[in-house]
């Protein structure tokens, strides 16, 4: 039970079209979420290199580049994956239920 209660509902099926990238902010937090070939993955949605927005950025199959200084990212794993960034985006747990998209956020 307490475990069911870090899933939170963060959009609903539909508000992000497929092979794109919404943001949704969550309390302080600032996610984005992505629609990837139908799967939805959720990052943190500010870069770790500067303060930009990753939902602004440009998406070409799993990998969005950053707006600002064209750093890339691996949606899925979150990892560092073109210069200037070096540090991972955090990443979440998400899951659909009916038609919610829900991601478990800790704290
Ligand atoms: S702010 Fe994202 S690469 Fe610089």
């Amino acid at each position: 039970m307490g475990d069911e209660q870090a899933w939170t509902e963060i959009a609903r099926v539909g508000d992000v079209p497929e092979d794109d990238v919404i943001e949704v902010t969550v309390g302080e937090r600032c996610l984005a979420l992505f629609n990837l070939r139908g799967t939805y993955f959720a990052t943190a949605g500010i870069c770790t290199h500067a303060h930009a927005r990753l939902a602004e950025g440009y998406l070409q199959d799993d990998i969005i580049e950053c707006p600002l200084h064209q750093g890339l990212f691996h949606v899925p794993t979150g990892k560092a994956v073109g210069a200037p960034v070096s540090r991972d985006i955090e990443t979440f747990p998400v899951r659909v239920e009916g038609g919610a998209i829900l991601a478990r956020l800790p704290g």
